[in-house]
This record gives structure tokens, C-alpha cells and sequence, in this order.
């Protein structure tokens, strides 16, 4: 505005008002933009914090690789048969925070919802499961948050699996952070079971609930107890082997000399 227009603005009648009512609107802009600004931070944030909880599931992944990598080298058999991961969907995590009657903020992200990095980790055997449990605990920089063991008590459908929340430390370029992920682990039989009953029952009407249930119960006793059978019969055949010499073991090793280390 030139001088010459703000002194006519201001000689014209209701002048001062007019410019109070322009002084109060772009007060009321700026508060608009400062919001905007907010939020876009906001975005920003998440976005980092899904980089974050991206760094602690490579973390976990790295610790299960390198497992899988020693079991290889050095035993008859790898208890890992397969690992997945996932980063649980924007959707999925404010669906919990508002199941829970909270805001959906970074802070509340972080503190509440355990399971936004969560890894699945699939075993040949029962035992399997907990050596690779006692394995990731052993570490360091892991601490354990939570343990439940659907193993030693199946939830009432049945299912059943480890669950372990751990904390890893993600170190960044001026930080660290402790960043909590979820870890399943599960033998394939449990891992069958849970699949094909999810794929069953995900958001549909169940016709006669009960026995559908019951029967889906069932099925799951049948697969424990064909993991309990597998498991039996393996320490059956392990225990009818005689124990390695230090010789055995030498060969062995000397056997895996060219093998690729992966
Ligand atoms: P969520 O709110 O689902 O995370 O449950 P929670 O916090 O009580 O944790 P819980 O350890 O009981 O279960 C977490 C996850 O385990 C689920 O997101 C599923 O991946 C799996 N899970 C738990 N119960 C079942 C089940 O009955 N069937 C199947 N297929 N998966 C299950
Ligand atoms: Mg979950």
C-alpha cells in the first residue's frame, strides 16, 4: 500500500475501521497458516517415525540373518525356515489408538501401539522357537517389554505362537532411539493354522459361530499335536545317532569350507 492511499484510506470515512477489519483478517490468515504449518510438520514427524521403526525391523531382520548364517555354517540343520516383516498401515494404527480412546499423535504412537514393526519369524520345531527366543534375548542391546507364550497357553480358538515385544536401539546420524517391535515366532504348522484361519474369519459373518469355532479348535489341537509328534520324532532320530566325535565335527565343518556365506 503507497502512502498516498493509506492517508486516503484514512481521511475517507470509517477509515480506521477498515483497516482494523484487515489487520484482524490477516491475523486469522496467519493463524490458518500456522495451523497448516503444524500439521505438515506433523506428516513430517510420522513420516520419520515410520523410518525409525523401518531401522528397527532391519535391525531385528540383520540379528535373524546372522543366526540363520551361523546355524548353516555350523549345524545339520537351520531352526529359521523363513522370516517376514511388515510396518502395520497408518489405517490399522489409528483404528487401535481410537479402540483405545486416544489421539492420534507421535507420542501416543509410540508409547501405545507396540506392534507398528512387527516380524514373523517361522521355525521347523517347537523347540526351535524358543532356542531363537532365548537367542534374540540374549543380546545386548535387545530388552524384552512383553512375553506372551500362546504355546503354553493357546488362546480359546486355539491359536498359538510366541510373542515377544523387544526394544532395539536405532542409532541415526545425531540420535538413538529405543524402538519397539513385535516378533511372532511360530513353527509352520502354527504358522498354516493362523493363516488359513485368518483368511477365514477376516471381516466376514460367521454362519453357525459356535461350531464353526469349535471346529477350527479342533484343528488346531491336530496340528500341536503333530507338531508335538514331528518334535518327538526328531530327538527320536537325533538320540538314536551317536553323539559327534570332535573328528565328526571336524569333517563336517571341513565339508562347509566352500559354501557360500549368505
Ligand atoms: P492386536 O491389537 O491385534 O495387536 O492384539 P494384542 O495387542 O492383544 O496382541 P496379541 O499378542 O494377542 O496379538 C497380536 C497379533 O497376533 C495379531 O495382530 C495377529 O497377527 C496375531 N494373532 C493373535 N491372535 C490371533 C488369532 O486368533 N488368529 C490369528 N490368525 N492371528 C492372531
Ligand atoms: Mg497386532
Amino acid at each position: 500500500m503507497t502512502e498516498n492511499s493509506f492517508e486516503n484510506m484514512m481521511h475517507s470515512s470509517g477509515g480506521a475501521e477498515r483497516i482494523g477489519n484487515m489487520l484482524m483478517s490477516s491475523g486469522a490468515v496467519n493463524m490458518v497458516m500456522n495451523q497448516a504449518k503444524r500439521m505438515m510438520w506433523s506428516v513430517v514427524e510420522y513420516k520419520d517415525l515410520q523410518m525409525v521403526y523401518t531401522c528397527a525391523i532391519k535391525e531385528i531382520e540383520t540379528k535373524l540373518d546372522i543366526l540363520s548364517t551361523e546355524f548353516n555354517l555350523k549345524h545339520k540343520r537351520n531352526p529359521i525356515s523363513s522370516v517376514t516383516s511388515r510396518l502395520k498401515r497408518t489405517e490399522s494404527i489409528a483404528e487401535k489408538l481410537s479402540r483405545n480412546g486416544l489421539a492420534f499423535t507421535i507420542e501416543n504412537i509410540e508409547k501405545n501401539v507396540r506392534d507398528v514393526a512387527g516380524i514373523r519369524v517361522i521355525c521347523s520345531y517347537i523347540d526351535d522357537i524358543y532356542a531363537i527366543a532365548d537367542a534374540l534375548l540374549k543380546q545386548d542391546d535387545v530388552k524384552l517389554i512383553e512375553c506372551k507364550d500362546y504355546i503354553s497357553s493357546p488362546k480359546p480358538n486355539g491359536y498359538r505362537s510366541l510373542h515377544l515385544i523387544i526394544s532395539v536401539p536405532v542409532y541415526l546420524a545425531d540420535s538413538k532411539k529405543e524402538v519397539m517391535v513385535e516378533v511372532q515366532i511360530r513353527t509352520i504348522a502354527m504358522d498354516f493354522w493362523a493363516s488359513l484361519e485368518h483368511q477365514i474369519r477376516y471381516k466376514r459373518e460367521i454362519p453357525d459361530q459356535e461350531s464353526v469355532c469349535n471346529e477350527l479348535r479342533a484343528c488346531a489341537d491336530v496340528i500341536a499335536a503333530t507338531d508335538e509328534h514331528m518334535l518327538k520324532l526328531r530327538k527320536k532320530i537325533e538320540s538314536a545317532e551317536d553323539a559327534p566325535t570332535e573328528d565328526d565335527m571336524l569333517l563336517e565343518r571341513l565339508r562347509k569350507l566352500d559354501m557360500p556365506i549368505m
